[in-house]
């Protein structure tokens, strides 16, 4: 069985496609068959696949299955509408069933989910559920290195560990923001005060490709 990596966030837009896609190819460059799959994502033009699932793909070393991921949905908006306008609804058996061929055949495999930990996925289903249902080895927790995160993070962990214990984030990783202020730089120590779950790095700001060289990844990677 290959190694499973959930990324969630605290939000959209914060740096988990940059990460998961580096983390990808620095898996790969490790000799691994990894991929890389987001099951759920919104604002993909009918027909074609997402930025993200591309990107992911992309990265990836492990091709034998590339298949469509199940949930590519048209409108720019939170999936759970996104899929209400198309008729669907979101089944997290349905992104279970995507990722277990790649869990049984890669030595590795990243899975992206759609927004932030609790963003809601249907009505009584948010990503914390299929986190829960995918039970990962690891379960990284992506957060900008910016004011309001020692919020944010321990919102998430305490949310996670009230509702969803089996989607308790496992690990931490900071996003160096396009606009640092003044607790950027400061919130990996802080966050250690404020909860257990262990800050495994911060990113710098820079492509995907030297991310996927860095120090920061190599640490990451050598817990994982
Ligand atoms: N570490 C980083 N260095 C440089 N740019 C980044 C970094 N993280 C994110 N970005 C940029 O910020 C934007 C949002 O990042 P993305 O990974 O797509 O976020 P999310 O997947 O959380 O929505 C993208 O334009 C991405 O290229
Ligand atoms: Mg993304």
């Amino acid at each position: 069985m290959a190694r499973l990596v959930v990324v969630s966030g605290t939000g959209t837009e914060i740096g988990k496609t940059h990460f998961a896609t580096a983390l990808v190819l620095a898996w790969g460059r490790r000799g691994y068959a990894v991929a890389g799959l987001k099951p759920v994502e919104s604002g993909v033009p009918a027909g074609s696949w997402g930025a993200d699932g591309a990107a992911l793909e992309q990265a990836s070393t492990f091709h034998v299955k590339r298949c469509r991921p199940p949930y590519l949905l048209e409108r720019a908006v939170s999936p759970h509408l996104a899929a209400r306008d198309e008729g669907l609804e979101i089944r997290p058996e349905v992104i279970q069933a995507y990722v277990a061929p790649f869990q049984g055949d890669a030595d590795a495999v990243v899975v992206e989910l759609a927004g932030g930990l609790f963003s809601p996925l249907a009505r009584n289903l948010t990503n914390a559920d299929v986190a829960a249902l995918l039970q990962p080895d690891a379960h990284l927790l992506v957060a900008p290195d910016r004011l309001g995160v020692l919020h944010d993070v321990t919102a998430a962990v305490r949310a996670a560990r009230a509702t969803t214990p089996r989607a308790a984030p496992t690990g931490i990783v900071l996003v160096t923001p396009a606009a640092p202020d003044l607790s950027t730089g400061t919130n990996a120590a802080e966050l250690a005060e404020v909860t257990d779950v262990p800050v495994l790095g911060t990113l710098p700001r820079t492509a995907v490709e030297e991310l996927a060289r860095s120090a920061a990844v190599a640490r990451i990677l050598d817990r994982l």
